[in-house]
């Protein structure tokens, strides 16, 4: 859907070409890549985190409703912020990578509202092109998105704050099309805790009439950083990071430059992967407060922590220990982090039962866990660990991100040598996974084919 001359009269500078998209070329991921582990060495030394790829999400997205330039800094180099740039560069607006951690975007030559490209559907957070564009433009049309299979994944609470502001939502040809006349603020209640309902509420809200109030708001610290770069870019919202968010819209955002948050989830993997191999990291550039779930989990399963002003240490000096947790909104134990914390307690002490409360289809990992000697059985919701003293390295495929990610932490944990497949979901949201890991002493290896993967046993064996 191309803006109309009414929407034209909305942006200004607008051309009728396509916006520049001027960095690297998104690399679509190799489907046969592997990783190659050979396991046993305990992780040692220390590891710098990048942004945080949820909140680059949301903030990429919000950075288009303003056409003056706005400058992000710290944002991951991973393959899901890598699609929505070109996405953003697909409808117009001129994306400039500066460097692999900083952009510059401008939104004023944005020339569609409708999201057409093939790719962006795969990724969970296209969503948010809907609340940023309608709330500029008071209309938009994104396809339903995808993201990791770990469940059904309604988006009915969007819809519900999208129409409260006053806009006509459809599904046409498997897009989600939304349209106002005018926005104006409401007072919306979401039945489920949702993070990207609430920042998608907040970014179409940031632009509509009057006030609106969020009620039982998602808290976790990327919503808080989204809220933080709209407000820089001149929107007025107040109590993010409680559950009651006020949204007072203005008319017209402008530039800024602002820097991501850490990224909690790839810190806290670190953090589990130093636990599993016994061994002692420091996750350096990081938040301890959004890591609060994680250091309590790891020291009642018997790790050692210190922490910094920006930094975390983990040591796992001693035999690891039986927990039992369960999954919730933050401030409570990430889903995101449940795969790596299940990996981990398949080589504690005792049994230990892992909870899901968000996703109903997050435990489909355990399958090859259990081709590595776990010793789990999932009953509802709910994983049984017992936990064994040793993983043997196997041939196992990588179901979604942070599954994916697990399955590498039992890999550099377990006796030989393990094969990741389809880590092109966990290129979505980590960036140089393998270097780090290798300065942290892992024996792994990126690879393309099974010769390499030969290679890579004659050379460790
Ligand atoms: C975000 C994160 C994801 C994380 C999840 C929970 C991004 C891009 N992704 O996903 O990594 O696992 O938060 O912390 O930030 N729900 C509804 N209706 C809705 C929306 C959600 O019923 O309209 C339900 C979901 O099915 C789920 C729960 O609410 O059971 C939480 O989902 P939500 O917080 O929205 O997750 P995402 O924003 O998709």
């Amino acid at each position: 859907m191309l803006l109309g001359k009414e929407q034209d009269q909305r942006i200004s500078n607008a051309r009728p070409d396509k916006g520049k998209w001027r960095g690297r070329t998104v690399i679509r991921g190799n489907q046969m890549e592997q990783y190659v582990i050979r396991g046993g060495n305990p992780l040692v030394g220390e590891v710098e985190i990048g942004g945080a790829k949820n909140a680059a999400l949301g903030i990429l997205a919000a950075s288009v409703m303003t056409d003056e330039t706005v400058y992000i800094d710290n944002l991951p180099d991973v393959r899901d912020i890598n699609v929505l740039l070109e996405a953003l560069a697909g409808i117009g607006a001129t994306v400039e990578r500066v460097d692999k951690s900083t952009v510059r975007i401008n939104g004023s030559t944005i020339s569609d509202i409708s999201v057409d490209y093939g790719y962006i559907k795969k990724i969970r957070a296209s969503y948010y092109l809907l609340g940023a564009l309608l709330g500029k433009y008071k209309q938009a049309e994104v396809p339903l998105p995808g993201g990791c299979n770990i469940g059904s994944r309604p988006i009915d609470m969007h819809l519900k704050g999208f129409k409260a502001l006053g806009a006509e939502v459809g599904i046409v040809h498997g897009s989600i099309v939304a349209k106002a006349e005018n926005l104006h603020g409401s007072h919306i209640y979401l039945d489920v805790v949702s993070v990207g309902a609430t920042i998608n509420i907040m970014l179409a809200a940031s632009m509509a009439q009057g006030r609106t109030i969020i009620e039982n708001a998602a808290r976790e610290p990327h919503v808080v950083d989204v809220a933080n770069f709209l407000n820089r870019m001149g929107a007025n919202i107040k109590g993010a990071g409680t559950d009651v968010i006020r949204i007072w819209g203005v008319e017209k955002l402008h530039k800024t430059e602002y820097s991501i948050i850490p990224d909690q989830i790839e810190a806290g993997t670190f953090m589990f992967a130093a636990a599993a191999t016994g061994g002692d990291v420091t996750v350096k550039n990081v938040i301890p407060k959004h890591l609060e779930a994680t250091t309590a989990k790891l020291m009642e399963i018997g790790c050692e922590i210190q922490e910094y002003d920006d930094a975390v240490r983990v040591r796992a000096a001693r035999k690891l220990t039986r927990t039992n947790i369960k999954t919730l909104p933050y401030p409570g134990y990430p889903t995101d982090m449940q795969p790596q914390i299940t990996a981990t307690l398949a080589l504690a002490e005792g049994t230990s039962i892992v909870t899901e409360s968000i996703f109903e289809n997050r435990f489909k990992y355990v399958d090859e866990l259990t081709r590595m000697g776990a010793n789990i059985k999932v009953e509802g919701n709910s994983a049984i660990i017992n936990g064994v003293p040793k993983l043997t390295g196997a041939r196992v495929s990588a179901p979604d991100l942070r599954a994916g990610a697990a399955l590498v932490i039992a890999g550099l944990s377990a006796e030989g040598i393990t094969v990741v497949e389809d880590i092109q979901y966990i290129q979505r949201g980590y960036e140089r996974f393998e270097e780090k890991l290798k300065g942290l002493g892992a024996i792994i290896e990126k690879v393309a084919s099974e010769k390499e993967v030969l290679k890579f046993r004659l050379r460790v064996s």
